[in-house]
C-alpha cells in the first residue's frame, strides 16, 4: 500500500538553507585560537550538535578543560561571528526547489514543520522570508537534548497531532536522521548518499523533487 504521508518536519541548516557552512566557518575559526585541528570531517560530527554540544566536542578534541564563565564567552563569540555571517543573506540562499516542495505539500493538506537544533533559527527563517510555511517551529530554544535524541522531532509531532511513523524527516546530518529513527519517523537524507547511508533514502536536494516522488520511495 502507498505511504500516506500527514506531515513533513524539515531540518533547517543544511536541508533548507545553506548555513551550515557558516556554522563551519564559525567553529573553525574558533578551534584554531585555541590550536585545535578542525576540518570537514569534524564539522560532520558537528552537524546537528547544539551549539554547547559543539564546544564541548573542540574541547574534548584538543584535551582542553575551561571553566564555565569561558565556555560561555566562546560559545558568545562563535555565534557574534556566525550572525555577522548570516547578517547579509537572503531568500537567494534557500537551496533550489525546497520552497515549492514545501508550498506542494501545504497544498495537498500536509503539514510542515520545523525541527532543528539551532538557536539562530527564528532569524534565518525570517531573513529567508518563509516564517509563514511553518505550522509548527521547533528549534534549540525550545529542547533540553540535542540530536540524536528525538526531542525536537518528537514535539514537532505532537504539535502537529500526528503520529512519528505517518511523518517524513528531512535531514543533512548524522545525529539527525538518528533523531529521527530514535522517535520512529520516517527519514530522508539531504545530501551525499555515502555519509548519509541511515536514512531510508537519501536525495540530492529538491531540485527535481515532488510529493510524488517522495510518496515512491517511501511506499
Ligand atoms: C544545527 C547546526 O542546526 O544547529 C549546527 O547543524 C549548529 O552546526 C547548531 O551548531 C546550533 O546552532 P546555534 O545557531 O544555536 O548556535
Ligand atoms: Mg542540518
Amino acid at each position: 500500500m502507498a505511504f500516506s504521508p500527514q506531515a513533513c518536519l524539515f531540518d533547517l541548516d543544511g536541508v533548507i538553507v545553506d548555513t551550515a557552512k557558516y556554522h563551519f566557518t564559525g567553529w573553525q575559526r574558533l578551534a584554531e585560537e585555541l590550536g585545535v585541528p578542525f576540518d570537514h570531517a569534524d564539522n560532520e560530527q558537528l552537524k546537528g550538535v547544539s551549539r554547547v554540544g559543539s564546544l564541548e566536542y573542540i574541547l574534548s578534541k584538543g584535551g582542553l578543560v575551561l571553566d564555565n564563565d569561558t565556555k560561555v564567552r566562546l560559545m558568545d563569540r562563535k555565534n557574534q561571528q556566525y550572525l555577522e555571517l548570516v547578517a547579509s543573506m537572503t531568500p537567494e540562499e534557500l537551496f533550489p526547489g525546497v520552497l515549492a516542495f514545501i508550498d506542494e505539500l501545504r497544498s495537498q493538506g500536509i503539514k510542515v514543520g520545523l525541527g532543528s537544533s539551532s538557536r539562530n533559527a527564528p532569524l534565518i527563517l525570517e531573513r529567508c522570508n518563509i516564517t509563514d510555511r511553518f505550522d509548527v517551529i521547533v528549534d534549540g530554544n525550545s529542547i533540553t537534548f540535542s540530536k540524536p535524541d528525538p526531542e525536537v522531532f518528537l514535539k514537532g509531532a505532537r504539535a502537529l497531532g500526528v503520529e512519528p511513523a505517518q511523518c517524513v524527516v528531512f535531514e543533512d546530518a548524522v545525529s539527525g536522521i538518528q533523531a529521527a529513527h530514535n522517535g520512529g519517523f520516517r527519514v530522508i537524507g539531504v545530501g551525499d548518499g555515502a555519509r548519509l547511508k541511515e536514512a531510508e533514502c537519501v536525495i540530492s536536494g529538491f531540485a527535481d523533487f515532488s510529493l510524488a516522488v517522495m510518496v515512491d520511495k517511501l511506499s
